[in-house]
């Protein structure tokens, strides 16, 4: 069997979806068919994919050849139109937002595995890529909040005063969440964590912060995620936040539903409110933003405030991104291919929860379709 891996197309995505140390991980009989340069911007050159055992040839013999292409990031139509019928595609797909794709891909004959959709359970966890790619997320926010802010991060006595420590306000405390509270503590910052699950206080406590409890019901549902709130819950949620926003100099928001609009949480007479030369990174930018004046994938400036809404922040740590990614799709592939072969096993819970389209089908229906 072979596996193909074609270089990224999305304009500045710069991981690779197999790094060289992931080829022996694949077992006996799959070969690997890499593109010339995908992993250049990663940090993984040609000659190390070649060492590993892999072939690297030009794009048009990756999707000939490969049974099974694995990617990063969703293809384009065009790159549909390439795949083989009755090959495989594992990726970051999106269906619950990409109707259009999954429908190309089940009229190409593609069957497509979503990289999102791992379910979060124990058996799963080394393929979860939502988490590992969360954690490069969360840790690259807290730095872009420090190295944005006018100011110190940790508090310093010296000859010249004493600074005090830059106060850090983290909303969601999910995986980026909690990522960005452990490397905002480490920078020294006085954080607080917000969530609308309860369960997470232990959690955020846990890492030196403290954790900001409103008096806002909050639920957890399927897997471990947050249940959108009821209306007049969430205008309570953001006046209560308000307040804490106009006190902290960083506020990293990291709230999400799945499948849904990202929770509007710092509202734009929230951010007016908050000292001139403050930050507010919005992690939530692709789903719509926790802040009402995110631009996605812009940084701006609202009135003296600092408003970052980059949507690939894994992309800017390409090399580590890339190498747990490539754990999570070489444990998933391992979990599909028995003796050299693709079997699609609905029996199989993490198979049946991420297969997307299979034999001309969408198997998995789309909220947006
Ligand atoms: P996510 O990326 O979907 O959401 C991020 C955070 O935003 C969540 O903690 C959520 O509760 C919070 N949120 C949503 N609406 C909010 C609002 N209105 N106000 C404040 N916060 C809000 O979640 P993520 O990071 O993917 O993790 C979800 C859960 O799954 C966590 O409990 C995590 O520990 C758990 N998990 C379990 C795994 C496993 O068992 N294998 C692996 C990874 C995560």
């Amino acid at each position: 069997m072979r596996i193909g891996v074609p270089k990224e197309t999305v304009p500045g995505e710069r991981r690779v979806a197999l790094v060289p140390d992931s080829i022996a991980r694949l077992g006996d009989g799959v070969e690997l068919i890499v593109e010339t340069g995908a992993g250049a911007a990663a940090g993984f050159p040609d000659s190390a994919y070649e060492g590993a055992g892999a072939r690297v040839a030009a794009s048009d013999a990756v999707y000939a050849e490969a049974d099974v292409v694995c990617k990063v990031q969703n293809p384009s139509h065009h790159e549909i139109e390439r795949l083989r019928p009755g090959s495989s595609l594992v990726a970051f797909l999106q269906p619950l937002v990409n109707a259009d794709l999954v429908q190309a891909l089940a009229e190409q004959g593609v069957t497509s595995f979503s990289m999102d959709a791992i379910p979060r359970i124990t058996r799963a966890q080394p393929m979860d890529a939502l988490s590992s790619q969360a954690t490069v997320s969360g840790y690259k926010a807290a730095l872009l909040a420090a190295t944005s802010l006018g100011k110190f991060f940790p508090m310093l006595t010296t000859a010249a005063g004493t600074i005090a420590p830059a106060r850090v306000l983290v909303l969601g405390a999910g995986v980026a969440g909690l990522q960005a509270i452990a490397t905002a503590r480490r920078l020294g910052a006085v954080v607080s964590g917000y969530d609308v699950r309860p369960v997470v206080k232990e959690q955020v406590e846990s890492l030196g912060a403290s954790f900001l409890e409103l008096d806002v019901e909050g639920a957890e549902g399927v897997g471990g995620y947050a249940v959108a709130l009821a209306q007049d819950e969430q205008e309570r949620q953001r006046e209560l936040l308000a307040l804490h926003i106009a006190d902290s100099d960083a506020v990293i928001a990291t709230a999400l539903i799945p499948g849904k609009p990202a929770p509007l949480l710092v509202t734009e007479d929230a951010v007016r409110r908050m000292r001139p030369g403050s930050v507010v990174v919005d992690l939530a930018a692709e789903m719509g933003g926790n802040c009402a004046v995110t631009q996605p994938d812009e940084t701006i400036e609202f009135e003296g405030v600092t408003v970052i809404g980059e949507t690939n922040l894994p992309s800017t740590l390409p090399l580590h991104a890339s190498q747990m990614y490539s754990r999570n799709l070489s444990s998933f592939v391992g979990l599909l291919v028995r003796d050299g072969e693709l079997v699609v096993d609905f029996e199989d819970e993490i198979v049946r929860e991420t297969c997307v389209t299979h034999e001309g089908r969408v198997v998995k229906e789309s909220v947006a379709a």
